[in-house]
């Protein structure tokens, strides 16, 4: 088999990437290790930034998302017992996002490719990358029990932070760049409408907590716990009466309903650098990890994989492959800048174990500082929507 660039992964890194590339008549092949089912079902993000949006849309797989994803104009910071709204487009000379749940960005892509008759094959196991210092790097994997080897032009691992591909670079190559939280998110899914229009990030002295949506039906709600939290001590019941402590306001009342799925997720932040090794580029999660608190994870894995499509097109096209050589650094510089934020904001609304007085004082100051200082709101607000340059 060969195809021009194999993809590995297909999340929405891998998945946006073979679409673009679609669009311009460059082919590739999508080999993914979970099922279907588990990929489109798979809860995650919720939040598309503009430029996200923008970028599904003119790739063709924006049609349900313009019709079923929910616009906001703003989100709301909760300390001190009071609510404090950030106009986010007001502040940012109209910019918006939107709600729209990762598992519909897939659906809608997985859809677009296999309707479009596509190479893109589940169930692939035991993927290997090599010769990739070569003009002929390989993947060779298992699918339906047959052995199979792809020979490409170019390599995209868009495999996730647990994939083979980062592991696959020779040691020495890459740089890394990490920080552990001492905290994890326990998320729900609640069939019930969402008490509140926009967003609520809440800080807390028992911890942060969240509340998001998917849909007029559907809310999405976060508690901050161990990274290690046993779920099973979490109880339905424990999990609402959390959420309205943490939540809670005067004269406001948080609506419960059937939990449908919960889970908890650690938080770090990662990067390597550069995001390249010879023929083999790294895209989305693979190659960088940020703590969900700025909701720019897979806002981030799109940004990649404009920059990758635009790259190999420039090559495919011209024979220069300088737009592929100023890949990593072009992507690193928004990678840093979301890395940033999102420490930031995380730092900002959660509490650390063991944390003093100090640091709490500091975080109230600071969320005072970004809800009364028109300049402050402003740049929460231009980084949250997504910057434009970068
Ligand atoms: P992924 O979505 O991880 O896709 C990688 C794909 O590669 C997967 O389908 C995987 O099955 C496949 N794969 C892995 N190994 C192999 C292999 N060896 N061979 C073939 N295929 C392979 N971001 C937010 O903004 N908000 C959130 O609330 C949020 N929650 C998250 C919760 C969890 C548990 C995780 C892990 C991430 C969360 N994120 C969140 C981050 C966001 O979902 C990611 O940034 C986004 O999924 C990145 O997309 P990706 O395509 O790069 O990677
Ligand atoms: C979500 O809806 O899952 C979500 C929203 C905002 C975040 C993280 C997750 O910062």
């Amino acid at each position: 088999m060969r195809t021009q660039v194999g993809i590995v992964g297909a999340g929405p890194a891998g998945l946006t990437l073979a679409q673009l590339l679609h669009r311009e008549g460059i082919e590739s092949v999508v080999l993914e290790d979970r099922s279907r089912e588990y990929v489109e079902q798979r809860i995650r993000a919720g939040v598309l930034e503009q430029g996200t949006v923008d970028l599904l849309v003119a790739a063709g797989v924006g049609d349900r998302l313009r019709r079923e994803g929910l616009v906001h104009h703003g989100i709301e910071l909760q300390f001190d017992g009071e609510r404090h709204r950030i106009p986010l487009s007001d502040l940012t000379g109209g910019r918006t996002i939107v709600i729209y749940g990762q598992t519909e960005v897939v659906k809608d892509l997985v859809r677009a490719r296999l309707e479009a008759d596509l190479p893109l094959l589940f169930e692939a196991a035991d993927v290997t990358v090599s010769d990739l210092d070569s003009e002929r790097p390989r993947i060779s994997f298992t699918h339906a029990s047959r052995a199979h080897e792809l020979e490409c032009d170019v390599i995209a691992g868009c495999d996730g932070f647990h994939g083979v591909c980062r592991p696959s670079i020779p040691a020495g190559v890459l740089r890394e760049y990490s920080r552990e939280y001492p905290f994890g998110w326990l998320g729900i899914l609640a069939a019930v409408a969402p008490s509140n229009d926009e967003l609520i990030y809440a800080h807390h002295e028992r911890g942060f907590a969240l509340l998001s949506l998917r849909s007029p039906e559907l809310c999405r709600l976060y508690i901050q716990c161990r990274p290690d939290e046993d779920l099973a001590a979490w109880s339905d019941e424990r999990i609402w009466a959390e959420l309205q402590l943490r939540l809670g306001l005067k004269g406001w009342t948080l609506a419960e309903g059937p939990v449908l799925e919960k889970g908890v997720t650690g938080m770090r932040s990662f990067v390597v650098e550069p995001m390249r090794y010879g023929r083999l580029f790294l895209a989305g999660d693979a190659a960088h990890i940020v703590p969900p608190t700025g909701a720019k994870g897979l806002n981030l894995a799109l940004h990649d994989v404009r920059v990758l499509a635009e790259a190999l097109v420039s090559w495919y096209e011209t024979g220069s492959s300088a737009l592929l050589d100023a890949y990593s650094e072009a992507s690193l510089q928004r990678v840093w800048r979301a890395e940033h934020f999102s420490w930031w904001m995380t730092q900002m609304l959660h509490r650390s174990d063991g944390g003093d007085d100090f640091g709490l004082k500091l975080q109230l100051s600071q969320l005072r500082y970004v809800t009364t200082s028109t300049a402050a709101a402003t740049s929460l607000a231009e980084n949250y929507v997504g910057l434009e340059q970068v």
